[in-house]
Protein backbone atom coordinates (compact mmCIF):
# COMPACT_ATOMS: atom_id res chain seq x y z
CA UNK A 1 0.00 0.00 0.00
CA UNK A 2 1.26 3.12 -0.81
CA UNK A 3 1.29 6.11 2.00
CA UNK A 4 -0.04 9.45 0.87
CA UNK A 5 2.09 12.36 1.09
CA UNK A 6 -0.06 13.55 3.99
CA UNK A 7 0.02 10.38 6.32
CA UNK A 8 3.84 10.42 6.07
CA UNK A 9 3.81 14.21 7.05
CA UNK A 10 1.05 13.33 9.83
CA UNK A 11 3.47 10.34 10.50
CA UNK A 12 6.86 12.50 10.98
CA UNK A 13 4.20 15.13 12.58
CA UNK A 14 3.51 12.75 15.46
CA UNK A 15 6.75 11.24 15.48
CA UNK A 16 8.45 13.90 16.18
CA UNK A 17 5.32 15.53 18.85
CA UNK A 18 6.28 11.96 20.69
CA UNK A 19 10.41 12.37 20.69
CA UNK A 20 10.53 15.97 21.23
CA UNK A 21 9.11 15.69 24.94
CA UNK A 22 12.10 13.81 26.19
CA UNK A 23 13.05 17.30 27.00
CA UNK A 24 9.91 19.02 27.92
CA UNK A 25 8.39 17.54 30.56
CA UNK A 26 4.48 17.81 30.78
CA UNK A 27 2.96 19.76 32.75
CA UNK A 28 0.44 18.57 35.88
CA UNK A 29 -3.26 19.92 34.78
CA UNK A 30 -4.29 18.31 37.78
CA UNK A 31 -2.80 18.52 41.47
CA UNK A 32 -0.57 15.19 43.05
CA UNK A 33 -2.39 16.19 46.35
CA UNK A 34 -6.14 15.73 47.86
CA UNK A 35 -7.62 18.19 49.84
CA UNK A 36 -10.21 16.59 52.27
CA UNK A 37 -12.29 19.32 53.95
CA UNK A 38 -11.88 19.94 57.33
CA UNK A 39 -7.50 18.60 56.82
CA UNK A 40 -5.59 22.22 57.10
CA UNK A 41 -4.70 23.57 53.94
CA UNK A 42 -1.37 23.85 52.21
CA UNK A 43 0.57 26.70 53.19
CA UNK A 44 0.34 29.09 50.42
CA UNK A 45 3.56 29.38 48.15
CA UNK A 46 5.30 31.63 48.80
CA UNK A 47 8.76 31.56 46.43
CA UNK A 48 11.17 33.08 48.56
CA UNK A 49 10.08 32.02 52.14
CA UNK A 50 12.88 31.62 54.55
CA UNK A 51 13.30 29.66 57.71
CA UNK A 52 15.70 31.31 60.18
CA UNK A 53 18.38 28.94 61.22
CA UNK A 54 20.05 28.73 64.68
CA UNK A 55 22.96 30.52 63.84
CA UNK A 56 22.99 32.90 60.55
CA UNK A 57 20.68 35.45 59.96
CA UNK A 58 20.43 35.27 56.22
CA UNK A 59 17.93 32.40 56.80
CA UNK A 60 17.38 28.69 55.20
CA UNK A 61 16.11 28.32 51.72
CA UNK A 62 13.06 26.16 51.77
CA UNK A 63 13.52 25.16 47.95
CA UNK A 64 16.49 23.16 49.73
CA UNK A 65 13.84 21.40 52.02
CA UNK A 66 12.32 18.13 50.85
CA UNK A 67 8.68 18.44 49.87
CA UNK A 68 7.30 15.34 51.91
CA UNK A 69 8.50 17.16 55.11
CA UNK A 70 5.48 19.95 55.18
CA UNK A 71 2.82 18.37 53.25
CA UNK A 72 1.22 15.74 55.41
CA UNK A 73 -0.77 12.77 54.54
CA UNK A 74 -2.52 14.21 51.17
CA UNK A 75 -1.00 12.22 48.44
CA UNK A 76 -3.32 10.39 46.30
CA UNK A 77 -0.37 7.76 45.83
CA UNK A 78 2.78 7.29 47.66
CA UNK A 79 5.13 4.31 47.24
CA UNK A 80 7.83 3.94 49.56
CA UNK A 81 10.81 2.00 48.19
CA UNK A 82 13.62 0.91 50.48
CA UNK A 83 17.11 -0.28 49.35
CA UNK A 84 20.48 -1.21 50.28
CA UNK A 85 23.55 0.16 48.97
CA UNK A 86 26.07 -2.38 46.90
CA UNK A 87 27.84 0.18 45.40
CA UNK A 88 28.79 3.06 47.14
CA UNK A 89 31.04 4.89 44.81
CA UNK A 90 28.79 4.55 41.60
CA UNK A 91 25.68 5.66 44.35
CA UNK A 92 27.12 8.66 45.14
CA UNK A 93 28.48 9.84 41.94
CA UNK A 94 24.79 9.28 40.48
CA UNK A 95 23.24 10.57 43.69
CA UNK A 96 24.73 13.81 42.79
CA UNK A 97 24.42 13.89 38.98
CA UNK A 98 20.78 11.95 38.32
CA UNK A 99 19.03 11.94 41.34
CA UNK A 100 19.02 15.20 43.06
CA UNK A 101 17.44 17.15 40.08
CA UNK A 102 14.88 14.97 40.50
CA UNK A 103 14.21 15.30 44.04
CA UNK A 104 11.24 17.50 45.05
CA UNK A 105 11.37 20.78 47.49
CA UNK A 106 8.15 22.10 49.95
CA UNK A 107 7.45 25.23 47.14
CA UNK A 108 7.25 22.65 44.26
CA UNK A 109 4.61 20.86 46.00
CA UNK A 110 2.78 23.75 46.91
CA UNK A 111 1.48 24.59 43.71
CA UNK A 112 -0.39 22.22 40.73
CA UNK A 113 2.03 24.39 38.02
CA UNK A 114 5.07 23.41 39.80
CA UNK A 115 4.87 19.94 40.88
CA UNK A 116 6.47 17.25 38.99
CA UNK A 117 4.36 14.43 37.47
CA UNK A 118 5.81 12.74 40.49
CA UNK A 119 7.60 13.48 43.23
CA UNK A 120 10.63 12.12 44.27
CA UNK A 121 12.08 12.27 48.44
CA UNK A 122 15.26 10.50 49.54
CA UNK A 123 16.45 9.22 53.29
CA UNK A 124 19.18 7.35 54.81
CA UNK A 125 19.74 5.32 57.72
CA UNK A 126 22.75 5.61 60.11
CA UNK A 127 24.04 2.31 58.59
CA UNK A 128 23.16 4.16 54.60
CA UNK A 129 25.04 7.39 55.57
CA UNK A 130 27.74 4.93 57.42
CA UNK A 131 28.06 2.97 53.83
CA UNK A 132 28.71 6.19 52.03
CA UNK A 133 31.39 7.07 54.23
CA UNK A 134 29.29 9.91 56.34
CA UNK A 135 30.79 10.12 59.48
CA UNK A 136 29.71 13.52 60.86
CA UNK A 137 27.64 12.80 64.49
CA UNK A 138 24.21 14.29 63.16
CA UNK A 139 23.82 14.46 67.23
CA UNK A 140 20.78 11.96 67.85
CA UNK A 141 21.49 8.81 69.32
CA UNK A 142 18.43 6.36 68.84
CA UNK A 143 18.85 7.67 64.67
CA UNK A 144 22.44 5.86 65.34
CA UNK A 145 21.57 2.84 66.29
CA UNK A 146 18.50 2.62 64.09
CA UNK A 147 14.67 1.66 64.75
CA UNK A 148 15.01 -2.23 65.30
CA UNK A 149 17.12 -1.15 68.26
CA UNK A 150 14.30 0.67 69.76
CA UNK A 151 11.46 -1.41 69.34
CA UNK A 152 11.15 -3.19 72.37
CA UNK A 153 11.28 0.04 74.21
CA UNK A 154 8.83 1.57 71.93
CA UNK A 155 6.60 -1.49 72.92
CA UNK A 156 6.68 -3.58 69.84
CA UNK A 157 6.08 -7.32 69.65
CA UNK A 158 9.76 -8.15 67.79
CA UNK A 159 8.03 -11.62 66.57
CA UNK A 160 5.69 -9.45 63.95
CA UNK A 161 8.31 -7.44 62.90
CA UNK A 162 8.63 -8.68 59.21
CA UNK A 163 12.62 -9.84 58.24
CA UNK A 164 13.58 -6.89 55.87
CA UNK A 165 13.35 -4.39 58.89
CA UNK A 166 14.29 -6.04 61.87
CA UNK A 167 17.99 -5.36 61.52
CA UNK A 168 20.06 -2.74 59.88
CA UNK A 169 20.21 -3.58 56.60
CA UNK A 170 17.94 -0.91 54.80
CA UNK A 171 20.15 2.06 54.08
CA UNK A 172 17.42 4.29 52.81
CA UNK A 173 14.12 4.81 51.30
CA UNK A 174 13.29 6.39 48.14
CA UNK A 175 9.75 8.06 48.53
CA UNK A 176 7.58 8.64 45.31
CA UNK A 177 4.32 10.18 45.08
CA UNK A 178 1.82 11.07 41.79
CA UNK A 179 -1.76 9.99 41.09
CA UNK A 180 -1.59 7.23 39.39
CA UNK A 181 0.68 3.75 40.08
CA UNK A 182 1.57 4.14 36.51
CA UNK A 183 3.53 7.85 36.88
CA UNK A 184 4.68 6.58 40.75
CA UNK A 185 5.75 2.81 38.59
CA UNK A 186 7.49 4.80 35.35
CA UNK A 187 9.48 7.21 37.82
CA UNK A 188 10.60 3.97 40.46
CA UNK A 189 12.09 2.39 36.56
CA UNK A 190 13.91 5.74 35.66
CA UNK A 191 15.66 6.15 39.14
CA UNK A 192 16.63 2.18 39.27
CA UNK A 193 17.77 2.36 36.02
CA UNK A 194 20.47 5.04 36.87
CA UNK A 195 21.34 3.25 40.14
CA UNK A 196 21.10 0.09 38.29
CA UNK A 197 23.16 -2.33 40.45
CA UNK A 198 24.16 0.08 42.74
CA UNK A 199 21.55 -0.80 44.95
CA UNK A 200 19.28 -3.74 45.42
CA UNK A 201 15.53 -3.53 46.74
CA UNK A 202 14.76 -4.56 49.99
CA UNK A 203 11.19 -3.66 50.72
CA UNK A 204 8.42 -1.69 49.06
CA UNK A 205 5.16 -0.44 50.04
CA UNK A 206 2.38 1.12 48.12
CA UNK A 207 0.06 3.60 49.70
CA UNK A 208 -3.15 5.16 48.25
CA UNK A 209 -5.33 7.38 49.73
CA UNK A 210 -8.95 5.58 50.30
CA UNK A 211 -11.34 5.59 47.57
CA UNK A 212 -14.34 7.96 47.42
CA UNK A 213 -15.82 10.08 50.66
CA UNK A 214 -13.25 8.04 52.74
CA UNK A 215 -10.58 10.34 51.27
CA UNK A 216 -8.75 11.53 54.24
CA UNK A 217 -10.09 9.31 56.48
CA UNK A 218 -7.34 6.31 57.76
CA UNK A 219 -8.80 2.78 57.37
CA UNK A 220 -11.07 2.34 60.86
CA UNK A 221 -12.52 5.85 59.09
CA UNK A 222 -11.44 8.46 61.18
CA UNK A 223 -10.29 11.41 59.25
CA UNK A 224 -6.70 11.58 59.64
CA UNK A 225 -3.99 14.68 59.95
CA UNK A 226 -6.03 17.66 61.04
CA UNK A 227 -3.47 18.15 64.25
CA UNK A 228 -0.68 19.21 61.60
CA UNK A 229 0.94 21.91 63.74
CA UNK A 230 1.90 25.28 62.01
CA UNK A 231 5.72 26.16 61.80
CA UNK A 232 6.65 29.27 63.18
CA UNK A 233 8.09 31.78 60.27
CA UNK A 234 6.55 29.02 57.23
CA UNK A 235 2.79 29.12 58.00
CA UNK A 236 1.31 31.79 56.93
CA UNK A 237 -2.54 31.03 58.12
CA UNK A 238 -2.75 29.39 61.41
CA UNK A 239 -5.76 27.95 62.19
CA UNK A 240 -7.29 28.16 65.59
CA UNK A 241 -6.30 25.61 68.34
CA UNK A 242 -3.36 24.81 65.49
CA UNK A 243 0.21 24.33 67.61
CA UNK A 244 2.77 26.77 66.63
CA UNK A 245 5.89 25.59 66.27
CA UNK A 246 9.59 26.61 65.76
CA UNK A 247 11.11 25.16 63.07
CA UNK A 248 14.20 23.73 64.97
CA UNK A 249 11.52 21.13 66.24
CA UNK A 250 11.51 19.73 62.87
CA UNK A 251 14.53 20.80 60.44
CA UNK A 252 18.08 20.22 62.17
CA UNK A 253 20.11 23.92 62.65
CA UNK A 254 16.88 25.74 62.47
CA UNK A 255 15.92 28.20 64.86
CA UNK A 256 14.74 26.30 67.87
CA UNK A 257 17.04 23.46 67.55
CA UNK A 258 19.75 23.77 70.46
CA UNK A 259 22.10 20.37 68.88
CA UNK A 260 25.09 21.56 67.00
CA UNK A 261 24.44 20.17 63.73
CA UNK A 262 26.90 19.83 60.59
CA UNK A 263 26.46 22.39 58.38
CA UNK A 264 25.39 20.32 55.16
CA UNK A 265 22.33 19.25 57.59
CA UNK A 266 21.14 22.05 58.59
CA UNK A 267 17.00 21.83 56.98
CA UNK A 268 17.33 18.38 57.14
CA UNK A 269 15.23 15.92 59.22
CA UNK A 270 14.81 12.96 61.22
CA UNK A 271 12.00 10.79 59.48
CA UNK A 272 10.06 8.19 61.67
CA UNK A 273 8.75 5.33 59.64
CA UNK A 274 6.42 2.85 60.71
CA UNK A 275 4.67 -0.22 58.78
CA UNK A 276 1.25 0.08 60.56
CA UNK A 277 -1.41 -2.87 59.65
CA UNK A 278 -4.99 -2.00 61.17
CA UNK A 279 -7.24 -4.81 61.60
CA UNK A 280 -10.09 -3.03 60.63
CA UNK A 281 -13.27 -5.89 61.28
CA UNK A 282 -11.51 -6.72 64.76
CA UNK A 283 -11.94 -2.63 65.74
CA UNK A 284 -15.42 -2.98 64.35
CA UNK A 285 -16.56 -5.66 66.12
CA UNK A 286 -14.98 -4.31 69.56
CA UNK A 287 -16.58 -0.77 69.31
CA UNK A 288 -20.33 -2.52 68.25
CA UNK A 289 -19.77 -5.15 71.03
CA UNK A 290 -19.08 -1.89 73.49
CA UNK A 291 -21.24 0.41 72.37
CA UNK A 292 -22.66 2.58 75.03
CA UNK A 293 -25.90 3.53 77.08
CA UNK A 294 -26.33 7.01 76.19
CA UNK A 295 -30.40 6.72 77.19
CA UNK A 296 -31.03 9.95 74.69
CA UNK A 297 -28.94 8.48 71.43
CA UNK A 298 -30.13 5.23 69.18
CA UNK A 299 -27.89 1.91 69.81
CA UNK A 300 -25.82 3.20 66.82
CA UNK A 301 -25.49 6.10 67.90
CA UNK A 302 -24.42 4.82 70.99
CA UNK A 303 -21.85 2.74 68.99
CA UNK A 304 -20.25 5.38 66.96
CA UNK A 305 -20.38 7.50 70.01
CA UNK A 306 -17.40 4.34 71.73
CA UNK A 307 -15.18 4.48 68.81
CA UNK A 308 -15.45 8.50 68.84
CA UNK A 309 -14.37 7.95 72.62
CA UNK A 310 -11.51 6.34 72.07
CA UNK A 311 -10.50 8.20 69.06
CA UNK A 312 -11.60 11.61 70.10
CA UNK A 313 -12.81 12.54 67.23
CA UNK A 314 -15.95 11.13 65.86
CA UNK A 315 -15.21 9.96 62.15
CA UNK A 316 -16.06 13.13 60.33
CA UNK A 317 -13.14 14.62 62.05
CA UNK A 318 -15.28 16.41 64.39
CA UNK A 319 -13.78 16.76 68.47
CA UNK A 320 -15.69 14.71 71.24
CA UNK A 321 -14.48 18.13 73.01
CA UNK A 322 -16.63 20.04 70.92
CA UNK A 323 -19.58 17.67 69.90
CA UNK A 324 -19.39 15.15 73.06
CA UNK A 325 -22.90 13.42 72.05
CA UNK A 326 -23.20 13.27 68.20
CA UNK A 327 -21.16 13.78 65.46
CA UNK A 328 -20.97 16.88 63.41
CA UNK A 329 -19.82 16.65 60.30
CA UNK A 330 -19.87 20.28 59.43
CA UNK A 331 -17.68 21.06 62.11
CA UNK A 332 -15.72 18.58 60.94
CA UNK A 333 -15.02 19.81 57.48
CA UNK A 334 -14.17 22.84 58.91
CA UNK A 335 -10.45 23.51 59.47
CA UNK A 336 -11.07 27.28 61.03
CA UNK A 337 -13.18 24.90 64.09
CA UNK A 338 -12.32 21.17 64.44
CA UNK A 339 -8.93 21.78 66.17
CA UNK A 340 -10.25 24.91 68.13
CA UNK A 341 -10.75 23.36 71.64
CA UNK A 342 -8.24 22.65 74.60
CA UNK A 343 -10.33 20.20 76.80
CA UNK A 344 -10.72 22.94 79.51
CA UNK A 345 -14.49 23.93 79.54
CA UNK A 346 -13.76 27.82 81.35
CA UNK A 347 -17.64 28.51 80.03
CA UNK A 348 -19.23 25.42 81.92
CA UNK A 349 -19.53 26.44 85.78
CA UNK A 350 -17.48 24.18 88.30
CA UNK A 351 -15.72 22.44 85.29
CA UNK A 352 -12.64 20.98 86.46
CA UNK A 353 -10.30 19.73 83.24
CA UNK A 354 -8.13 17.71 85.76
CA UNK A 355 -11.00 15.60 86.73
CA UNK A 356 -13.55 15.82 84.53
CA UNK A 357 -13.62 13.96 80.77
CA UNK A 358 -17.07 13.89 80.16
CA UNK A 359 -16.33 15.60 76.78
CA UNK A 360 -13.25 13.93 76.04
CA UNK A 361 -11.39 10.62 77.92
CA UNK A 362 -7.86 11.27 79.12
CA UNK A 363 -7.17 8.09 77.44
CA UNK A 364 -8.63 9.15 73.86
CA UNK A 365 -5.65 8.85 70.94
CA UNK A 366 -5.96 12.58 70.56
CA UNK A 367 -5.29 13.34 73.89
CA UNK A 368 -2.57 10.96 74.84
CA UNK A 369 -0.70 12.27 71.80
CA UNK A 370 -1.62 16.16 72.06
CA UNK A 371 -2.60 16.74 76.23
CA UNK A 372 -2.91 20.58 74.99
CA UNK A 373 -4.15 22.27 78.52
CA UNK A 374 -3.81 18.82 80.41
CA UNK A 375 -0.13 20.88 80.79
CA UNK A 376 -1.46 24.39 81.58
CA UNK A 377 -0.28 25.36 78.04
CA UNK A 378 0.45 23.50 74.85
CA UNK A 379 3.86 22.12 75.02
CA UNK A 380 6.27 23.16 72.32
CA UNK A 381 8.95 20.15 72.50
CA UNK A 382 6.98 17.09 71.31
CA UNK A 383 5.87 17.68 67.90
CA UNK A 384 6.29 15.99 64.93
CA UNK A 385 5.13 16.62 61.22
CA UNK A 386 3.53 13.76 60.41
CA UNK A 387 3.13 12.44 56.67
CA UNK A 388 2.39 9.27 55.40
CA UNK A 389 -0.23 7.61 53.62
CA UNK A 390 -3.04 4.44 54.26
CA UNK A 391 -2.39 1.69 52.45
CA UNK A 392 -4.46 -1.87 51.31
CA UNK A 393 -7.42 -2.09 50.14
CA UNK A 394 -10.57 -1.97 51.36
CA UNK A 395 -12.48 -4.52 53.85
CA UNK A 396 -13.57 -7.63 51.78
CA UNK A 397 -17.31 -8.61 53.10
CA UNK A 398 -15.64 -11.87 53.88
CA UNK A 399 -13.60 -10.25 56.25
CA UNK A 400 -16.81 -8.01 57.71
CA UNK A 401 -19.24 -11.17 58.05
CA UNK A 402 -16.18 -13.19 59.79
CA UNK A 403 -15.05 -10.03 62.18
CA UNK A 404 -11.43 -10.90 61.12
CA UNK A 405 -8.58 -9.53 58.98
CA UNK A 406 -7.58 -12.07 55.98
CA UNK A 407 -4.06 -13.88 56.74
CA UNK A 408 -3.65 -12.94 52.88
CA UNK A 409 -1.22 -10.38 52.59
CA UNK A 410 -2.41 -8.15 49.94
CA UNK A 411 -4.74 -7.97 51.94
CA UNK A 412 -3.28 -6.28 54.54
CA UNK A 413 -4.17 -2.64 55.64
CA UNK A 414 -2.94 -0.01 57.35
CA UNK A 415 -1.06 3.33 57.55
CA UNK A 416 2.56 3.35 56.52
CA UNK A 417 3.46 6.54 59.01
CA UNK A 418 5.91 8.63 58.59
CA UNK A 419 7.08 11.75 61.14
CA UNK A 420 9.33 14.20 60.61
CA UNK A 421 11.33 15.71 63.46
CA UNK A 422 14.85 16.88 64.52
CA UNK A 423 15.50 15.40 67.51
CA UNK A 424 13.64 11.30 67.74
CA UNK A 425 14.63 11.59 71.52
CA UNK A 426 11.62 14.64 71.71
CA UNK A 427 9.24 13.33 69.06
CA UNK A 428 7.96 10.40 67.80
CA UNK A 429 9.86 8.06 70.48
CA UNK A 430 8.99 9.85 73.32
CA UNK A 431 5.37 10.51 72.47
CA UNK A 432 5.03 6.50 72.09
CA UNK A 433 7.12 5.92 75.10
CA UNK A 434 5.96 8.71 77.54
CA UNK A 435 2.63 9.29 75.82
CA UNK A 436 0.75 6.87 74.35
CA UNK A 437 2.36 3.57 76.06
CA UNK A 438 2.32 5.03 79.08
CA UNK A 439 -1.14 3.72 81.33
CA UNK A 440 -0.44 6.07 83.94
CA UNK A 441 -0.26 9.26 81.39
CA UNK A 442 -1.75 12.22 81.88
CA UNK A 443 -0.53 11.80 85.40
CA UNK A 444 -1.88 12.35 88.61
CA UNK A 445 -5.60 10.78 87.83
CA UNK A 446 -7.29 9.15 90.65
CA UNK A 447 -8.05 6.13 87.91
CA UNK A 448 -5.26 5.58 85.58
CA UNK A 449 -6.28 6.63 81.73
CA UNK A 450 -4.38 3.22 80.56
CA UNK A 451 -2.85 3.24 77.50
CA UNK A 452 -3.61 4.59 74.11
CA UNK A 453 -7.05 2.68 72.68
CA UNK A 454 -5.43 2.41 69.48
CA UNK A 455 -2.02 2.73 69.42
CA UNK A 456 -0.77 1.85 72.50
CA UNK A 457 0.71 -1.11 74.39
CA UNK A 458 2.94 -1.28 77.54
CA UNK A 459 6.92 -2.63 76.57
CA UNK A 460 7.59 -5.58 77.34
CA UNK A 461 3.88 -7.37 77.56
CA UNK A 462 3.15 -10.41 75.80
CA UNK A 463 1.04 -9.89 72.77
CA UNK A 464 -2.32 -9.70 73.04
CA UNK A 465 -2.38 -9.08 77.23
CA UNK A 466 -4.93 -6.85 77.51
CA UNK A 467 -4.87 -3.40 77.98
CA UNK A 468 -6.88 -1.63 80.74
CA UNK A 469 -8.39 2.04 79.98
CA UNK A 470 -10.85 4.01 81.95
CA UNK A 471 -12.83 7.30 80.87
CA UNK A 472 -14.68 5.82 78.00
CA UNK A 473 -18.15 5.91 79.39
CA UNK A 474 -19.31 9.19 80.00
CA UNK A 475 -22.26 7.99 82.65
CA UNK A 476 -19.54 6.75 84.62
CA UNK A 477 -15.62 7.27 84.06
CA UNK A 478 -14.31 4.72 86.49
CA UNK A 479 -15.89 1.93 84.23
CA UNK A 480 -12.82 -0.14 83.47
CA UNK A 481 -12.70 -1.54 79.52
CA UNK A 482 -10.26 -4.48 78.50
CA UNK A 483 -9.34 -4.29 75.13
CA UNK A 484 -8.18 -8.04 74.43
CA UNK A 485 -7.09 -7.40 70.75
CA UNK A 486 -4.28 -5.22 69.02
CA UNK A 487 -6.31 -3.16 66.36
CA UNK A 488 -2.72 -1.68 65.42
CA UNK A 489 0.27 -3.79 64.95
CA UNK A 490 3.60 -2.59 63.98
CA UNK A 491 5.30 -4.88 61.41
CA UNK A 492 8.59 -2.72 61.57
CA UNK A 493 10.36 0.40 60.32
CA UNK A 494 13.44 2.42 60.29
CA UNK A 495 14.78 6.12 61.83
CA UNK A 496 15.69 8.11 58.70
CA UNK A 497 17.63 11.22 58.01
CA UNK A 498 16.07 13.18 55.16
CA UNK A 499 18.69 15.68 53.75
CA UNK A 500 18.26 18.94 52.27
CA UNK A 501 18.64 18.77 48.66
CA UNK A 502 22.32 20.48 48.77
CA UNK A 503 23.59 17.57 50.26
CA UNK A 504 22.49 15.37 47.71
CA UNK A 505 25.01 16.88 45.46
CA UNK A 506 27.42 18.03 47.97
CA UNK A 507 28.34 16.24 51.01
CA UNK A 508 26.85 12.94 50.35
CA UNK A 509 27.78 12.69 46.82
CA UNK A 510 31.65 14.04 47.29
C1 LIG B 1 -12.40 29.24 68.90
O1 LIG B 1 -12.72 29.01 70.25
C2 LIG B 1 -12.81 30.20 71.01
C3 LIG B 1 -12.98 29.79 72.47
O2 LIG B 1 -13.99 28.86 72.60
C4 LIG B 1 -13.94 31.03 70.47
O3 LIG B 1 -14.03 32.24 71.20
C5 LIG B 1 -13.70 31.33 69.00
O4 LIG B 1 -14.79 32.03 68.45
C6 LIG B 1 -13.49 30.05 68.23
N1 LIG B 1 -13.11 30.33 66.86
C7 LIG B 1 -13.79 29.85 65.82
C8 LIG B 1 -13.28 30.22 64.46
O5 LIG B 1 -14.75 29.13 65.94
C1 LIG C 1 -18.20 17.75 83.67
O1 LIG C 1 -18.34 18.36 82.40
C2 LIG C 1 -19.64 18.26 81.86
C3 LIG C 1 -19.61 18.76 80.42
O2 LIG C 1 -18.84 19.92 80.28
C4 LIG C 1 -20.62 19.02 82.76
O3 LIG C 1 -21.92 18.91 82.25
C5 LIG C 1 -20.56 18.40 84.14
O4 LIG C 1 -21.35 19.12 85.01
C6 LIG C 1 -19.14 18.37 84.68
N1 LIG C 1 -19.09 17.60 85.91
C7 LIG C 1 -18.66 18.13 87.05
C8 LIG C 1 -18.66 17.23 88.22
O5 LIG C 1 -18.28 19.28 87.11
C1 LIG D 1 -19.30 -10.61 64.43
O1 LIG D 1 -19.46 -9.75 65.51
C2 LIG D 1 -20.80 -9.35 65.73
C3 LIG D 1 -20.78 -8.34 66.85
O2 LIG D 1 -20.24 -8.90 68.01
C4 LIG D 1 -21.64 -10.58 66.05
O3 LIG D 1 -22.99 -10.19 66.20
C5 LIG D 1 -21.52 -11.60 64.93
O4 LIG D 1 -22.18 -12.79 65.28
C6 LIG D 1 -20.05 -11.91 64.68
N1 LIG D 1 -19.92 -12.79 63.53
C7 LIG D 1 -19.20 -13.91 63.59
C8 LIG D 1 -19.17 -14.72 62.34
O5 LIG D 1 -18.57 -14.25 64.58
C1 LIG E 1 -19.03 2.76 87.75
O1 LIG E 1 -18.06 1.77 87.43
C2 LIG E 1 -17.42 1.23 88.57
C3 LIG E 1 -16.30 0.32 88.05
O2 LIG E 1 -16.79 -0.61 87.14
C4 LIG E 1 -18.44 0.48 89.42
O3 LIG E 1 -17.82 -0.05 90.55
C5 LIG E 1 -19.53 1.46 89.81
O4 LIG E 1 -20.56 0.76 90.50
C6 LIG E 1 -20.13 2.15 88.61
N1 LIG E 1 -21.02 3.19 89.05
C7 LIG E 1 -22.26 3.28 88.60
C8 LIG E 1 -23.07 4.43 89.14
O5 LIG E 1 -22.74 2.47 87.82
Amino acid sequence: MKLSFLSVILALTVYSALAVPKQVKPRRTSSLLIHPAGLPPLPRPQLSARISTASADDGLDVNDIQGDILIGMTKVKQSFFFFGIEDAATFKSKLGSDIQPLVTNINQLLSVDTQPVTAVNIAFSKTGLDALGITDDLGETLFNNGQFADATALGDVISNWIPDFAGTRVHGVILLASDTDDNINDQLASIQSILGDSISEIHRVDGATRPGDQAGHEHFGFLDGIGQPAVEGFTQDVLPGQAVIAPGEFLLGTSGDATVRPDWAVGGSFLAFRLMQQKVPEFAKFVLDHALNEPSLSEEENTDLFGARLVGRWKSGAPIDLAPLRDDPELGADPNRNSNFTFDHPDVPGFAIATNQTDCPFSAHLRKVRPRLDFGKEETAHHMLRSGITFGPEVTDEERASNKSSTDPSLERGIAFTAYQSSLTNGFHFVQMAWVNNANFFFGKAIPPGVDPIIGRVAGTAPETPRIISGTNPLNSSELFSLDTEFVINHGGEYFFTPPISALSGKLAN
